[in-house]
């Protein structure tokens, strides 16, 4: 049955938003709002407050107040209000999809298919809260030492988590982030992105419902330019869980002093093609890894190096893939598989790494033209390493070929990236296969597939630019949330 979310604005048109913390939602004080519009059309979806300082505080504080209660009620009792929270998203699917298709222009069905798998996420990574176990030593196992101490390492939370998602996933990128803090007895803020602050509100709100005690979860709105530092600096804020960009994560990383950092980051993933590939289902998945989301996730494939002998034979392949799959238009519409751009900056952006690589010698042999936000499934070939699309991200619809002579000078231009997510790799050669996955120099490798961060419960990090820490896959994000705390029993011996 869907839920009732009037408590979480007013009824005015467009909706005001409040915040939520303490366990209640509050209207902001603040004379500062935002006006989210969508991508699709620019039509409000809602306005958001820009809260106070001293409302973020409060915030801080209830997350404070509430953790050691928390932190001390049973473990099977929280995972149980996870659970609880799982169903009552269940129950809202269609309202949450088409909020994340207003809100950032995902196409429907990923819209739907993200919340879907967010019910299964929360489940599973209620589950594996259940066995969070630590360790047990003997000292005699250490040579001089008698059979006389024993340590217990116990697994404990950190204390209140700033969870920081992106906009390109309100929903299941702010839940991992929110239910792994929180099964294992961690409080926590969260500050959505901008873009994708509604879907959040009405996520925190099933939360609420649920039954979670007071100031457990707690979320502040607006940009991370007026409340950022105060949040990233607070003397109370124990970890900071963020997804986003390098240069944003650089700074937090500055700014933050003695707390947790746990980053999810940018990505220009490389999906290497070998000739004795099957072309066909290396072009279906490169399609998808590609422009799933119009390009706009950090696994996106955003380069793609192919032997010189299937060169050609590959790119006709992929054309064909692409432009069957992907349909632009308005994403509320089932059958419009490419929705828009987030926003006229970044289509800016990439019409400008078009135009150099344009200028420099690349050819356009699928797509290419934009009008506004609406930019084609675009393929660009000739693409050489002068060029800037070789290696800027431009998180959207556009994916730059690359002619290779081998595998190895693949993976040697792939690791000139000063990111290192994720990778792909086609071929049937098992050996060469092996080769190319132990010498990238990224977090995760996938084997004939497409890059995908899923499922959910694989381990997920990043190296170089592209991140900090194991921030996906339950079991690891969840320990990523404790702090060993070692008790010695000193005995007779
Ligand atoms: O945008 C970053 C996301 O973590 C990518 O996730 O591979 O499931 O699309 P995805």
């Amino acid at each position: 049955m869907a839920s009732n979310f009037s408590d979480i604005k007013t009824s005015q048109k467009p909706a005001v938003f409040k915040f939520f913390a303490a366990g209640a939602w509050t209207s902001s004080a603040t004379d500062k709002f935002i006006e989210i519009h969508s991508p699709i059309d620019n039509a409000i979806v809602g306005i958001v407050p820009s809260v106070t300082k001293e409302e973020a505080e409060m915030a801080v504080e209830s997350a404070k107040n509430a953790q050691k209660g928390w932190e001390g009620m049973l473990i099977h009792e929280r995972v149980d209000l996870l659970h609880k929270t799982a169903g009552l998203i269940r129950d809202n699917v269609d309202l949450l999809r088409d909020l994340i298709i207003l809100e950032i222009g995902k196409p429907f069905s990923e819209a739907e298919d993200e919340v879907l798998r967010t019910v299964d996420l929360i489940d599973y990574y209620a589950e594996e809260g259940r066995r969070l176990v630590g360790d047990v030593w003997e000292s005699s196992a250490f040579p001089g030492y008698k059979k006389n101490k024993v340590a217990i390492a116990r697994r404990v939370p950190l204390g209140v988590v700033l969870a920081i998602p992106p906009f390109n996933y309100p929903i299941n990128e702010g839940a991992p982030k929110i239910v792994a803090a929180l099964v294992s007895g961690n409080t926590v803020i969260l500050k959505p992105s901008t873009q994708g602050t509604i879907s959040s509100l009405h996520m925190v709100e099933l939360f609420r419902q649920a039954g979670l005690p007071d100031g457990v979860l707690n979320c502040v709105t607006g940009k991370g330019e007026d409340i950022g530092d105060f949040l990233v600096t607070h003397p109370l804020i124990d970890a900071i869980n963020l997804t986003g960009s390098f240069e944003t994560a650089d700074e937090v990383a500055h700014k933050a002093g003695m707390k947790k950092l746990l980053f999810g980051l940018s990505g220009k993933d490389a999906s290497i093609v070998l000739a004795d590939a099957d072309l066909v289902q290396a072009a279906d998945e490169i399609a998808k890894g590609s422009f799933s989301y119009g390009g706009q996730r950090c696994t996106g494939i955003k380069r793609v190096l192919v032997e010189e002998k299937c060169h050609d034979e590959f790119v006709e392949l992929l054309k064909k893939s692409v432009s069957k799959k992907y349909i632009l238009g308005d994403p509320r519409i089932k059958e419009n598989t490419l929705g828009p751009i987030i926003n006229d900056r970044t289509a800016g952006y990439i019409a400008e790494l078009l135009e150099d690589a344009v200028n420099m010698g690349a050819k356009v042999v699928l797509g290419g033209k934009r009008e506004g936000r609406n930019m084609e499934a675009t393929i660009l070939t000739e693409v050489t390493k002068k060029m800037r699309l070789a290696w800027e991200e431009p998180f959207g619809p556009i994916l730059p070929v690359l002619k290779v002579a081998s595998w190895e000078e693949a993976v040697a231009t792939a690791n000139q990236s000063e990111y290192g997510l994720q990778s792909s790799v086609f071929t049937k050669d098992i050996d060469k296969a092996w080769a190319v996955a132990e010498a990238l120099e990224v977090g995760s490798i996938q084997i004939n597939g497409k890059d995908a961060r899923g499922p959910d419960h694989f381990p997920f990090t990043g190296f170089k630019h592209s991140g900090l820490g194991m921030v996906q896959g339950a079991k690891y994000l969840i320990s990523e949330m404790t702090r060993y705390k070692t008790i010695v029993m000193n005995t007779k011996g």
